[in-house]
């Protein structure tokens, strides 16, 4: 389905609250797994406790920790389904704030960034969208005061009750329509092979595999996603390139670990906040992590075993197998591909597709054509819109605001709740969901028989978390 669509965007993306502060070294090419020990101990580290941190683990002694904002304590926080690295539930969900640009483009710029700068002041032209953060570290009254704003975004869109709906809620302020919208914890089982796969020629497999869904099956348009740094690979938009860039844009975003690359988000209310629009500040700035910290979290999650497809009895070994052959031939293997070149059993393209209507979201996956002109690198996990006039609205093929990556579906099972922001709580409420360029293949599900549509359930549900890492995380 390919539609040409008046599409606002486009300038430069940039980091919430964030700024690039240089090149990021390249992590080791080789199979080795560097400091994998000392990674695992950081993703588990609960970084509200710096004092013992900094002594145990040597952690850059000038950073100020976690904060001055974050979303939890420690990686392990959100990503624990299933064993450590798993997925997060809704708890753990991320939330943003975003200015609508579609369908109606921004009239006039400056003063829907005035409007929405009453709302969170870190908006700008440059910066679309924000993350809400959940906490904020500081002085009793910064923390009061943080916590006051937070309830204070929250409440037009009707507080704690626009988080439990999950998906998207609009309000209007004046000259500006904001979306508060959500992102669930991905699991990072198996990321190593994905991570592998990229580096050793995985580009060439996808841009084959869009070519022939265009020829085999045209209703299907897999586009290669782009980021401001050459295509991307991780996040459910395929926003970031590296699986060493999402680390630190994690330690950055959710935890407020200022790393080489990615800069900690400032506390948007603090008395001593900066004013938005401000110049980054200078790269000597002090790192909570270091270069070789940041290397051994990427190394631990290199390490992470992949997902396992078992079944406990006979009968449901016989069904999940019968399920896998449906599963191709209502078309849910155009896109969740069996084998992605020589990693088996992933179910994923790694391409983006439009899914419709109802998964639009105010961040967009990144428009081909705006790469081209792009002068700035940066995506965050979380992307970052300019905004722009009228006139600058470009048109681009596929509609950026509805496209996702296919998710792998290895360890599907363990990583409830389903889709980009958790809005399907059971496997059949994420099949029943795919509409756009899915849309074909959900409703060849719905009309298949209430056997078969089990088949097809009980072969997705034979995709775990490794079974080993669930063990160690129960404990004995
Ligand atoms: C507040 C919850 C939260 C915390 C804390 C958190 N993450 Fe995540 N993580 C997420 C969410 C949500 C996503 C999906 C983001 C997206 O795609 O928009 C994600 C995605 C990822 C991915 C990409 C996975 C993929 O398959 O594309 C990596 C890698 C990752 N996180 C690593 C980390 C590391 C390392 C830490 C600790 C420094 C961490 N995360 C802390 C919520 C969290
Ligand atoms: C056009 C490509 C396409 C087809 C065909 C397709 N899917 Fe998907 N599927 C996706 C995308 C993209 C998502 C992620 C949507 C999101 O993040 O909101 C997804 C998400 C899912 C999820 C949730 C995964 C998670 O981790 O939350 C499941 C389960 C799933 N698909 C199963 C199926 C089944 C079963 C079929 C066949 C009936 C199917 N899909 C057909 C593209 C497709």
């Amino acid at each position: 389905m390919l539609r040409r669509m008046a599409f606002l965007v486009l300038g430069s993306l940039s980091l919430a609250a964030s700024s690039f502060g240089g090149s990021i070294p390249r992590p080791p090419s080789d199979d080795s797994f560097p400091r994998v020990d000392e990674g695992r101990e950081l993703f588990s580290l609960n970084f509200a406790r710096p004092t013992d941190a900094r002594l145990d683990h040597g952690l850059e002694k000038q950073g100020n920790g976690l904060g001055p904002v974050f979303n939890a304590v420690s990686c392990v926080a959100c990503h624990k389904q299933g064993g450590v690295g798993g997925s997060g539930d809704l708890e753990a969900n991320v939330i943003t704030l975003g200015v609508v640009t579609r369908p109606v483009p921004l009239a006039n710029v400056p003063k829907a960034v005035a409007a929405a700068r009453k709302i969170h002041p870190a908006f700008s032209e440059q910066s679309g969208i924000q993350v809400l953060h959940q906490f904020a570290v500081g002085t009793p009254e910064e923390v009061a005061t943080f916590d006051a704003f937070r309830n204070h975004v929250l409440e037009p869109f009707g507080g704690a009750s626009a988080l439990e709906a999950i998906q998207p809620v609009r309000r209007e302020f004046g000259d500006v329509t904001l979306e508060l919208s959500q992102r669930n914890t991905t699991p990072l089982w198996g990321l190593g092979l994905i991570e592998k796969f990229r580096k050793e020629g995985g580009d060439a497999i996808r841009a084959r595999i869009a070519r022939e869904q265009a020829e085999k099956t045209p209703w299907i348009t897999g586009r290669i996603p782009a980021t401001g740094n050459g295509p991307g690979w991780y996040g459910w938009r395929a926003q970031l390139p590296t699986l060493d860039s999402f680390v630190r844009s994690a330690c950055a975003i959710e935890m407020g670990l200022k790393v080489a690359g990615f800069d900690e988000p400032a506390n948007p209310v603090a008395a001593t906040a900066p004013a938005t629009g401000r110049k980054p500040r200078k790269r000597q700035q002090q790192y909570d992590l270091t270069d070789e910290q940041c290397t051994a979290l990427t190394s631990f999650i290199r390490s992470l075993p992949r997902p396992e497809a078992v079944e406990e009895s006979d009968y449901r070994r016989a069904e999940a197998h019968r399920g896998s052959k449906l599963f191709k031939k209502v078309g849910c293997a155009d896109c969740h591909v069996p084998d992605l070149g020589w990693v088996s059993g992933v179910y994923s393209d790694m391409l983006l597709h439009d899914m419709g209507d109802a998964f639009s979201d105010a961040q967009t996956a990144m428009p081909d054509r705006f790469i081209s002109r792009s002068t700035t690198t940066i995506v965050t996990p979380y992307y970052n819109v300019t905004l722009v006039s009228p006139e600058r609205v470009m048109e681009t093929p596929t509609n950026p605001q509805q496209e996702w990556k296919t998710p792998p579906l290895w360890g599907v099972r363990d990583s409830y709740p389903y889709m980009h922001d958790g809005r399907a709580a059971t496997l059949r409420d994420a099949v029943l969901m795919h509409g756009g360029e899915a849309e074909r293949s959900a409703v060849m599900f719905k009309s298949a028989t209430a056997e078969d549509q089990q088949a097809i359930i009980t072969f997705l549900e034979s995709l775990r978390a490794p079974a080993q890492e669930a063990a160690l995380a129960k404990g004995p």
